[in-house]
């Protein structure tokens, strides 16, 4: 299991080659990096420039005609990126669109599958739920009039476990179910990586009546999440992590199909979320049009859907099943190797059943401090630090080798020792 046959292993795998479709970073000396945060920003896919340059030139030579007669015109250009994200989160089209960014999304979802009562207003989330997930729950409790610490029901786990587990989860719907108009989940929990069964909470939770969304921020091509067979009334990703589509890049939100057509849903709404073949005759009444599009606001921001596009079209080439099978290899080597280690100090937090974690590993490093996270960028390794002692790694599969994994333990067994 040692370097030669991490070498063995990039030789045998038929995606390897899918490497060298990436820009990966160098160090100060001129060599790539160990890059281990995918899980934070996704390397730029090298025919991203390509892509973006097109709908440059045709702004430059068209102008405003650009709507109509670009190469791909911008008129309904979220539409080009619909299938392919919908086939990554297992959606179907009408239940997906890409619009706004991450936190946007989650609002314009609350505000249509939050509806607070007196009796039923409460918010379940989990107990170490991504700070902005947070914020905007707190928010939407106070905007409705309530007080933001009572209204949150945290989902916690035991004094000594690191991972939420589901019979707490049945204990809180138990007891406080009734009270619980949303259980808003991270789908795959940023800090842990423990992969959620978003079938489950879902059936669990509407069988309380709780309306339910999930955070796929860390799941959205990591993951095969299965959102319309979840059954989840709503969710939300970003696309610059494991999607690879650049900073801040735009998000994706999905709706289950069972909503498509429910005009009565209460939303905020702009000339975007008006039916499109009425949309130019500017006069006409507000018409809703149907699914998930008809949460946009707003005409597409054609750049950053480019850089989408492009980074779609590597996934569609690569297919999302083979990288999510090599994922597993990938992580599954990361794990056997750090076990390998077996340092007393070193824990990892993230289940250790592939089915309930994507590619990141959390390692817990016992009186750690971010001095090594400094030298393991001093190695060449780009990792990610979260207070208080815990290094994530998320070896992604699209340009992540098996020599990086060995790579990468060797270095942290160095400095370790
Ligand atoms: C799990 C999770 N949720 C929400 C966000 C916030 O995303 P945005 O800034 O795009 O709204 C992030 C950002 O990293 C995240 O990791």
């Amino acid at each position: 299991m040692g370097l030669e046959f991490a070498k063995q292993q990039d030789q045998n795998d038929k995606l390897s080659a899918f490497r060298s479709k990436f820009h990966i970073p160098k160090d100060k000396n001129g060599n790539e990096v160990i890059y281990m945060t995918g899980n934070s920003l996704g390397l730029q896919p090298k025919i991203t420039k390509d892509y973006i340059n097109q709908e440059l030139e045709d702004w430059a030579n068209l102008g405003v005609d650009g709507h109509t007669n670009a190469k791909n015109p911008w008129l309904n250009y979220h539409e080009y990126l619909t299938e392919t994200m919908a086939h990554i989160v297992g959606a179907k089209p009408i239940e997906v669109v890409v619009m706004n960014s991450l936190t946007v999304n989650l609002h314009l979802m609350m505000v249509s599958f939050y509806k607070p009562t007196p009796k039923r207003y409460k918010i379940l989330i989990e107990a170490d739920a991504f700070p902005s997930d947070k914020y905007a729950v707190e928010s939407q409790l106070r905007h409705h009039g309530y007080d933001y610490k009572e209204g949150v029901i945290l989902w916690k786990s035991g004094p000594s476990e690191e991972l939420a587990n589901y019979e707490d989860l049945e204990t809180i719907l138990e007891e406080h179910g009734e009270d619980i108009a949303l259980v808003m989940i991270g789908g795959v929990n940023y800090y842990t990586g423990q992969f959620f069964d978003l079938k489950r909470i879902t059936q669990l939770s509407h069988s309380y009546g709780c309306t339910v969304g999930f955070d796929c921020a860390h799941g959205a091509g990591n993951v095969q999440l299965n959102l319309h067979d979840s059954g989840a009334d709503f969710a939300v990703w970003c696309s610059y992590k494991y999607l690879n589509s650049g900073p801040g890049s735009l998000a994706g939100a999905f709706v289950h199909e069972r909503h498509a057509y429910k005009k009565e849903l209460n939303r905020f709404t702009g000339w975007w979320s008006h039916n499109k073949d009425k949309r130019f005759k500017m006069r006409d009444e507000f018409d809703q049009l149907p699914g998930a599009e008809g949460w946009q606001l707003s005409n597409p921001t054609i750049l950053s859907m480019a850089a989408i596009r492009a980074s779609l079209d590597v996934f569609k080439e690569a297919g999302f099943d083979q990288l999510c099978e090599k994922s597993k290899q990938l992580t599954g080597y990361f794990e056997f190797l750090i076990n390998k280690l077996n340092n007393s100090d070193i824990k990892i937090i993230t289940p250790s059943n592939p089915d309930e974690r994507g590619c990141q590993l959390s390692i817990q490093v016992k009186n750690a401090d971010r001095s090594l996270h400094h030298k393991l960028s001093d190695a060449g390794i780009i990792s990610d630090w979260r207070e208080p002692d815990v290094i994530r790694c998320a070896p992604t599969p699209l340009y992540n080798s098996y020599r990086d994994i060995y790579e990468l333990v060797e270095r942290l067994k160095t400095i370790l020792n």
